[in-house]
């Protein structure tokens, strides 16, 4: 304050003037500190909440919105049980374990996962099993990943934190981050995805587990040289990876993590010489930032745009609601469009496996009444059950988990379990044709997943539903005593979905 009157130089009479605007002067100027000090609280109020979620997030590599790339491969990846019978005109396409091998080659800085479930060594069999070593080279060449300055990140789920494979991994310098997803959503961690270098990405049903890489019926895709799509499917690593031991959901996220693909915005992707229009999406509601669409939506949209046919493959399939919860956003598709979707195909097939709620029959029964009565409606279900191997040490079970129809395929990470979608966190990819098809002789994606829809509806695993019968895989099941009955009132379901 006494610095400010200093300068006061002038004779008295002005003096008095000049002081009172110079202490008005100061006056402003002390105003000008207190505000300023607010405006740094606030700033630093705005970056702690930010940093909730990191506001400046990841490097992205310099890679854009504006200079990706757009210009893609993309390979459809199988795992067929060896034993698994298939007529001979079947296609066999990339192998599961060979094509995330192709992906660990290409990598040259950093590979990013998230998946819940880790045991690709087989450490749980007391004696190894001839089909594990599949799983094991995998394991190697990740536990071997830092040999080559290469860095890997994991997003686990924490109910999986004992695991001793990421325990393993972490020691040979993989970053590991595990989400409380009991205290984010109540749910667990489905999703199952790869993205390397920001360029390459993988994404399918597999876990990452032996059984995934021999004995399950598992099927993916990988797309190559597509940092577009690559930089939104990081964006959701990062959602991911910064959740960790996090006890809530922020409200405020980093825009790092903002979509870049959605429903109403979708990539303009050249899959193999062939142009398509892309998205992700992911679930649950609170896990998708501004833009994201959610895999209901994107089943919804799939199945809404079909023309001719719906072919759907999951292991399970259960529109059950509870009714405390009820969230009908949320709910599992089918039931509409029997209703809506007239003169449209659609068949469903359905793993039969231990784990096969036997509501899942009453459902699917008044499901094809419902159809029966219609006029123009068509509805096939069948379920997949190859035979029990290895008595009962575990099973072979069609684990895929996609949509067909004649426009466009979603392949993600759910099941179609009642819900769901509300708590369990995964991803899925949508790839919808544009216009009509092009005048190619290589069948594109679209095509090539519907043989393999067909292979499976046609080969002899896949058994229809009879009426008044109950299928073989779950007899067992029915004749334990803590079991669920099927009676005429619950197969009268109708009310439940
Ligand atoms: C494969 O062969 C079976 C019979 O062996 C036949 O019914 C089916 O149409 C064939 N599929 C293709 C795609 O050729
Ligand atoms: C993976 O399994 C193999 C064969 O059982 C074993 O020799 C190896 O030590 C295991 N690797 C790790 C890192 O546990
Ligand atoms: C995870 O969240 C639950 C529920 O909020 C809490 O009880 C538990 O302690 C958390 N676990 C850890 C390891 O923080
Ligand atoms: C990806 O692009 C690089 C460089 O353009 C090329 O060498 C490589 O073969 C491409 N990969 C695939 C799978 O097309
Ligand atoms: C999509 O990309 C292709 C090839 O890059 C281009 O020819 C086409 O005009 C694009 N379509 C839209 C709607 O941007
Ligand atoms: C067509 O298929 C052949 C044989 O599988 C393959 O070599 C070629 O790259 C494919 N062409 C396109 C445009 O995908
Ligand atoms: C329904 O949800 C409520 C609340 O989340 C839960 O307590 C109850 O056990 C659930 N019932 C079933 C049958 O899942
Ligand atoms: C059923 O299909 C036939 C022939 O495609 C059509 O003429 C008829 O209008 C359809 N009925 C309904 C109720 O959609
Ligand atoms: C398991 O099944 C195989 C053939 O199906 C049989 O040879 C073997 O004895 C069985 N093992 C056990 C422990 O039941
Ligand atoms: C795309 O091209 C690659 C190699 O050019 C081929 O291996 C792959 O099968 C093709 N994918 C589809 C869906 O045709």
């Amino acid at each position: 304050r006494s610095k400010c009157l200093e300068p006061s130089e002038e004779n008295d009479n002005v003096s008095s003037l000049k002081e009172q605007n110079i202490s008005l002067h100061c006056l402003s100027q002390q105003k000008c500190i207190v505000v300023f000090a607010l405006v740094c609280c606030f700033a630093v109020l705005v970056a702690l909440i930010f940093s909730a979620v990191d506001i400046w997030g990841q490097d992205e590599d310099g890679i854009t919105e504006n200079n990706c790339n757009t210009n893609c491969r993309i390979v459809l990846v199988e795992n067929i049980p060896e034993d698994l019978y298939y007529s001979d005109n079947g296609t066999l396409y990339l192998p599961l374990n060979l094509g995330l091998l192709s992906l660990l080659d290409s990598a040259e800085k950093t590979v990013e996962i998230v998946s819940s479930h880790w045991n690709l060594n087989a450490t749980d069999m007391k004696q190894i099993h001839p089909s594990a070593w599949q799983g094991q080279e995998v394991f190697k060449r990740l536990l071997n990943l830092h040999l080559h300055q290469k860095t890997l990140k994991i997003a686990s789920d924490l109910n999986h934190k004992d695991s001793s494979e990421l325990k393993q991994l972490a020691k040979h310098g993989a970053e590991v981050h595990y989400l409380n997803m009991t205290a984010l959503t109540k749910g667990q961690m489905h999703a199952s995805f790869w993205v390397v270098d920001k360029k390459h990405i993988y994404i399918g049903s597999a876990n990452m587990d032996w059984h995934s890489m021999a004995q399950m019926k598992e099927l993916g895709v990988i797309i190559y040289n597509c940092s577009c799509l690559a930089l939104d499917l990081h964006r959701m690593f990062t959602l991911f990876w910064q959740l960790e031991y996090k006890e809530f959901i922020p409200t405020i996220w980093s825009k790092r993590i903002f979509a870049i693909s959605n429903i109403e915005k979708p990539h303009n992707l050249t899959l193999n010489d062939t142009n398509y229009d892309v998205f992700l999406s992911s679930s649950p509601n609170i896990f998708c930032p501004k833009g994201r669409t959610k895999d209901i939506d994107a089943i919804y949209k799939v199945i809404s745009d079909a023309q001719r046919f719906i072919y759907v493959s999951v292991m399970d399939y259960l529109p059950l609601i509870n009714r405390s919860n009820y969230h009908t956003e949320n709910q599992v598709p089918l039931q509409r469009e029997v209703l809506v979707l007239r003169r449209i195909k659609i068949r469903l097939l359905i793993s039969c496996w231990k784990q096969t709620h036997p509501l899942t029959f009453n459902f699917v029964w008044s499901l094809m009444t419902l159809c029966t009565d219609l006029p123009n409606c068509s509805l096939e279900v069948k379920f997949f059950t190859p035979k029990d191997q290895y008595n009962n040490t575990f099973q072979t079970v069609n684990r895929n988990k996609f949509v067909v129809t004649d426009r466009a395929v979603y392949i993600g990470n759910f099941d179609w379990v009642g819900n769901d979608f509300t708590y369990n966190a995964g991803a899925g990819l949508t790839i919808i044709q544009k216009g009509a098809k092009p005048d190619k002789t290589n069948s594109t994606v679209i095509e090539q997943m519907k043989a393999i829809f067909e292979w499976d509806w046609y080969s002899r695993h896949a058994k229809s539903l009879q009426a008044n019968k109950i299928p073989e895989c779950i007899k067992q099941k029915l004749s334990k005593p803590a079991s669920f009955k099927i009676s005429p009132e619950s197969m009268e379901g109708k009310d439940i979905f």
